[in-house]
């Protein structure tokens, strides 16, 4: 039996098209990727090879021109709209360089968001997004608007928003590009957490001193994988709380199994 982590979603032969004919510009083209729950992958890369591209369609914002996209299992094309954006709110967390929270929302209601399909009525929802803000040092701005936020602050808040509704998918587009180096490091050190938690994290960084928290590094060119390397085994990453116990069991039967061989 595989102790290893299960696949969470898959790319194949995944192109992006812009234009027609002559015009044709393709923002990814035979894209292949399989990604495991517990990974924290890093993108890199230069400027306009795909990296945005490739997070807006995993994380259903965007749609692939041809190829198959497949999440947790199933295609991503097949899903319809609605369910799609209830997945976004529910299962995938955005996080974004320049931190999209909505300007005239104080931080509470702005970290409340994704809860709208939770099911929990208002005043739930904004205990839990203050329970949230507490965890991240920002309880005391929580009715503060956006503006009134330092950068570091801000994007903490949008991580807090990225991880209210409890996504198993992060994905963040440079979360670090707008801030000093202190502030990063808070950011750095949020998602390691959040990794170390068993989270699948897919960031696109132009810092390459940050891929030490990532358990894989991926280098995109134009449109196409370059390098890829995985610097913790698949069999090591972490494990969500919920399926630990699972995992811990397995593990427990198999060395009986190999003991008595
Ligand atoms: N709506 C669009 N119409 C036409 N071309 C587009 C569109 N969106 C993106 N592209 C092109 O697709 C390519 C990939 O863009 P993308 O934004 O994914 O790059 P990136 O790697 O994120 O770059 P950066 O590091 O500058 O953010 C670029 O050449 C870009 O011009
Ligand atoms: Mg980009």
């Amino acid at each position: 039996m595989a102790l290893e982590n299960e696949t969470i979603i898959k790319l194949e032969n995944l192109t992006k098209r812009y234009g027609y004919g002559d015009a044709a510009s393709f923002a990814l083209k035979d894209f292949d990727l399989t990604v495991k729950r517990g990974e924290f992958i890093m993108i890199m890369g230069p400027s306009g090879c795909g990296k945005t591209t490739l997070l807006n369609i995993i994380g259903l914002l965007d749609t692939p021109t041809s190829g198959n996209f497949l999440l947790n299992d199933e295609s991503a094309s097949r899903i319809s709209a609605r369910r799609q954006a209830r997945l976004r709110s529910k299962k995938i967390g955005f996080i974004f360089q320049n931190f999209n929270l909505i300007p005239d929302l104080p931080i509470i209601e702005n970290v409340a968001l994704p809860l709208v399909y939770s099911g929990y009525h208002k005043t739930r929802r904004l205990i839990r997004a203050s329970e949230v803000l507490a965890r991240f040092n920002l309880k005391e701005k929580e009715y503060y608007m956006p503006f009134q936020l330092s950068g570091g602050q801000q994007q903490r808040a949008a991580i807090a928003r990225a991880i209210v509704a409890g996504p198993e998918i992060i994905l963040a587009d440079e979360p670090t590009g707008n801030l000093d180096s202190h502030s990063s490091q808070l950011v750095m050190e949020e998602l390691k957490r959040i990794h170390s938690e068993g989270n699948t994290i897919i960031m696109v960084t132009h810092n390459q001193s940050l891929t030490q928290y990532a358990t894989r590094v991926i280098n995109m060119l134009d449109g196409t994988i370059d390098t890829d390397l995985k610097t913790v085994k698949d069999s090591d990453l972490p494990v969500p709380v919920s399926a630990r116990k699972k995992k811990a069991k397995i593990k427990k039967k198999t060395k009986k199994k190999r003991s008595k061989k």
